[in-house]
């Protein structure tokens, strides 16, 4: 249900589902802007429950507790894509619900929203549907290898994907889950140039901006470091941001989209996937442009006209995993380097390094993206000795 759009005024509360690091940094801005907030996530004093009005503790797929937040509060928005799509489109019809279920109900399925691109034009990687063996044997034929399957749902920093070089690298565990009906997708493994997203934030009136496209860096398939502008011509950062435009506008989005993509070898190119929510690769936004991506979403929440999101500067993100807690002998000291000019370190309050688990990022910034690389380069051998 959508309401007529007029600016929620200031002191109305935003909910937020998930309290991760996104919606911490959400909430941060949200209270920059004089809104209040209200998380909720399972664990107590999560990362966003931590700079939040107040903590629903609930299980995500809780009827009740998406209704007791939905009570609290005048819009409700998500940080991930694993929410429960029936608890959202039961709220939805009593409060806003930004971006809709729909485009949730899109994205967080590979399927559906590869689907979808090709529908709109979009191009998209080669992929093939996989529901049962006999799918599989298609997609062997139609793909060829190396391939890459991924489950339809659920994967997130390519927790769930596989990559299969040649028939041999077929397990009976994947055999078996596609036995009992778990959906996957197959995908022609790409040798790629590189990889940029570009997010694009749109409000209630269909005015519509797209952040400056950043090339990023996977580590073991999670982001590691994020470079603004990205080493492409004028003409890709042209036809990226264009792409992101479109597909948003024919999502008929409300919120922010990040379209993440390959760039081929023939200069072409593809989308990979698409997330409704703030994004890590958008993480720059916060020292390298005038309103971020966390503030632009506050924006559209509270249907406010966008800010201004050129580029300030050129910027390195380097994201800190619990890695460097756990495999160094003495803490990272993060102190000494947020006290050095164009260095701003973000920490996401999360007590418990894990390997793989984001703690918090580092944002590096210069008039010249040479000049902020060497000094992120730096700093990244500093740090993981
Ligand atoms: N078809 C593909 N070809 C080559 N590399 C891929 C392909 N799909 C994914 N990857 C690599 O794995 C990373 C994570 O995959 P992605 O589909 O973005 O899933 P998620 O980010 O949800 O885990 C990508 O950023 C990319 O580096
Ligand atoms: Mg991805």
């Amino acid at each position: 249900m959508i309401n007529t759009s007029k600016k929620l005024p200031t002191g109305s509360v935003i909910g937020i589902i998930g309290g991760g690091q996104l919606g911490r940094m959400l909430s941060q801005s949200a209270k920059i802007l004089g809104y209040k907030t209200v998380i909720l996530d399972p664990v107590p004093l999560c990362p966003a429950g931590q700079v939040s009005d107040h903590q629903i503790v609930g299980n995500y797929n809780s009827l009740s507790a998406a209704n007791s937040l939905s009570n609290m509060c005048d819009v409700v928005t998500y940080e991930f894509e694993n929410v429960d799509l029936n608890c959202l489109l039961k709220i939805s019809e009593n409060i806003d619900v930004f971006p809709s279920p729909e485009i949730l109900k899109i994205s967080s399925n590979r399927i559906l929203e590869k689907e979808k691109l090709r529908k709109i034009g979009a191009p998209t990687v080669e992929f093939f549907p996989i529901n049962s063996i006999d799918d599989f044997n298609q997609a062997q034929k139609i793909i060829g290898f190396p391939m890459i399957i991924k489950t339809a749902s659920s994967g997130y920093d390519g927790k769930g994907q596989k990559l299969l070089k040649s028939e041999h690298d077929i397990d009976d565990y994947l055999i078996n889950s596609i036995k009992i009906k778990k959906a996957f997708i197959a995908e022609d493994f790409l040798d790629f140039n590189c990889e940029i997203s570009v997010i694009c934030a749109r409000n209630i009136e269909g005015e519509i901006i797209t952040f400056f496209p950043s090339e990023n860096i996977h580590e073991n398939h999670i982001l590691d470091i994020s470079i603004v502008p990205p080493r492409v011509s004028k003409k890709i950062i042209s036809s990226a941001r264009n792409l992101a435009k479109n597909i948003a506008e024919s999502l008929d989005l409300v919120g922010l989209l990040a379209v993440e993509m390959f760039l081929t070898k023939n200069n072409e190119l593809l989308i990979n996937e698409l997330a409704p929510r703030p994004h890590n690769s958008g993480h720059y936004t916060m020292n390298g442009c005038e309103t971020s991506q966390f503030t632009q979403l506050i924006k559209i929440l509270t249907k406010q006209p966008l800010g201004n999101s050129n580029l300030s500067c050129a910027s390195v993100m380097i994201n800190l995993l619990g890695d460097l807690w756990i495999n160094n002998s003495s803490k990272p000291n993060l102190e000494k380097l947020n006290k050095s000019k164009n260095i701003f370190v973000h920490l996401y309050g999360k007590d418990e390094p894990r390997i793989g688990r984001k703690m918090g990022h580092i944002n590096i910034t210069s008039n010249n993206i040479s000049d902020a690389y060497i000094k992120a380069m730096e700093i990244k051998s500093k740090l993981s000795n």
